[in-house]
């Protein structure tokens, strides 16, 4: 390890193939693999859940931390060379369950007690020195679970630089002002330029009022957010911090998505011979119960059944269509009523549409590549992994005008056949998504074009590299940051 390299402690509520509810849990499990090939010294902190800690064997307990929430464990053990620590408390390491639900989709009523003695114990193991023999110059922190890190980091002095990342700026973690006092959280934090959020208290708010960088993860977002729409009420902040907000793309790790290597897949194939697609294709439309039929445009969909993903308009779409001459597969879990709305469009459409409700990685993994369209009309996307992974797959994206969309995806338009990868829609609404599938639908017929998109898309480059060395840059702008703010309270303090 290069004695210049930064010591860094990486904080999040998921990380992949462990633990995953969406593409935090990518990003989690593949950006620090990027940030150790480029030297950085690196640990993972992740709660200890119950289906974690069953999937590892060699585990050691490393000490005890009695916090101001309850004592935790913490266990450390090994994923690819990189140090993960677990905090282990039995409000973790007893549930089933996701991380934020249990079986039957009810979110904890405890998850802001969970994850405030998560951010209790990263703080913790971040300014004393005493329990890893390893304090980190920098925690990076993901989302509303770690927003309180910076916050009570905020309290300390000296303290190491923090980076905040926002993966989704609706989900706050906000709670009453008498939730938040009965857990004892830090009243010196609750005032309007703290925690405070119209009177409540909002865990992301902390991590983008606290942090010395903001970062979201597609310029295009870190844009968006900043405007009254897009905002979620939080805008007015991320504006007065602007000089400290940015934006850096997501990567995909291109050797665990990877076509020619994916060991889930009937068939692989790559850009130079794309047979083994056709084969995806027909694979899946079995495994689906839909006719196997090689010329019939098929869209795919994976995703969370959330209202920011349009799977409403999806089904709008097709209700409203009187004819339908394509083939759908949707993947999906989340909210009752659209599984209940898709179920029913299959029921009504069986020799075109098929649904599988349920998170299964094999399935989805045969989907992008079995799929020749890769449906995604999101009413905002921060970044989006899925049309990077249909990318890599050669399944054209068609997708909405918003986010990491934008930044990923390049319309097709007749006549920009050597850039163009995919189709875009300028607005989540029915008639907008029925005119991208007409889109596709049109230019499947001429497969001298679709060829040259798809292999546009599997030429792109998405690997984790660049962005991390964007990251590598942040860190360095908050390390920097943070010396200062030591240094100022250091001699405020003095001089009182
Ligand atoms: P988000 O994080 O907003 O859900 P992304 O596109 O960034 O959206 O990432 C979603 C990730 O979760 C992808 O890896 C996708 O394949 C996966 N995923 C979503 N839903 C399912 C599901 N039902 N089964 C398997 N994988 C899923
Ligand atoms: C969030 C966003 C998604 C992004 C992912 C990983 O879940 O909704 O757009 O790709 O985080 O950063």
């Amino acid at each position: 390890m290069n004695n210049n390299s930064h010591k860094v402690l990486f904080a999040c509520s998921e990380i992949a193939p462990l633990i995953k509810t969406g593409g935090l849990a990518d990003v989690c499990a593949s950006l620090p693999m990027a940030l150790r090939r480029a030297n950085t010294d690196i640990k993972i902190a992740l709660p200890g859940y119950k289906a974690v800690l069953e999937q590892i064997d060699d585990i050691n307990f490393i000490c005890m931390l009695d916090l101001p929430l309850g004592a935790v464990a913490i266990c450390q053990c090994s994923i690819d060379d990189t140090d993960l620590l677990l905090i282990c408390h039995p409000v973790f390491s007893n549930r089933a369950g996701n991380p934020y639900m249990s079986d039957d989709d009810r979110g904890w009523p405890d998850n802001p007690m969970r994850f405030a003695l998560f951010s209790q114990a990263v703080t913790e193991l971040s300014v004393n020195p005493v329990y890893l023999n390893w304090t980190p110059d920098l925690v990076h922190c993901h989302d509303w679970q770690t927003g309180l890190v910076p916050a009570l980091l905020a309290l300390h002095n000296p303290r190491p630089a923090t980076v905040f990342t926002i993966h989704n700026l609706a989900y706050q973690g906000n709670i009453m002002h008498n939730h938040y006092a009965e857990l004892g959280l830090p009243a010196a934090l609750f005032h309007a330029n703290g925690v405070e959020f119209w009177g409540q208290a909002s865990y992301i708010k902390g991590g983008i009022a606290y942090a010395d960088r903001v970062n979201t993860v597609s310029p295009r977002y870190a844009e968006e957010i900043q405007t009254d729409a897009f905002g979620n009420g939080l805008d007015g902040l991320l504006r007065s911090r602007q000089a400290r907000v940015s934006g850096i793309l997501n990567g995909i790790d291109i050797d665990e998505w990877n076509p020619a290597t994916d060991t889930h897949l009937p068939a692989n194939y790559s850009t130079k011979d794309l047979s083994g697609k056709q084969k995806n294709k027909a694979e899946l439309q079995k495994r689906m119960g839909l006719p196997i039929s090689p010329n019939t445009l098929l869209f795919g969909v994976i995703s969370r059944l959330a209202e920011q993903k349009g799977i409403d308009v999806i089904v709008d779409a097709i209700e409203n269509s009187d004819t339908l001459n394509y083939q759908l597969v949707v993947l999906g879990s989340g909210e009752t009523d659209l599984q209940n709305r898709l179920n029913t469009l299959q029921q009504e459409h069986p020799e075109h549409v098929a649904v599988s409700i349920g998170f299964d990685e094999s399935l989805s993994r045969l989907i992008e590549a079995g799929s020749d369209v890769f449906m995604m009309p999101s009413r905002y996307e921060p970044c989006g992994l899925n049309q990077l992974y249909s990318l890599r797959y050669g399944t054209l994206p068609l997708v909405t005008r918003v986010g990491g969309l934008v930044d990923t995806v390049t319309d097709y338009n007749n006549n920009n056949q050597d850039e163009a990868n995919g189709f875009m829609i300028d607005e989540t609404s029915p008639e907008a998504l029925t005119d991208g599938i007409n889109r596709a639908l049109a230019l499947y017929a001429d497969k001298k074009t679709w060829k040259k998109l798809q292999q546009n898309g599997m030429a792109s480059q998405f690997s984790w590299d660049i962005s991390a060395s964007l990251y590598l840059q942040l860190y360095n702008a908050a390390i920097g940051d943070a010396a200062l703010a030591n240094e100022q309270i250091r001699h405020a303090k003095l001089s009182s």
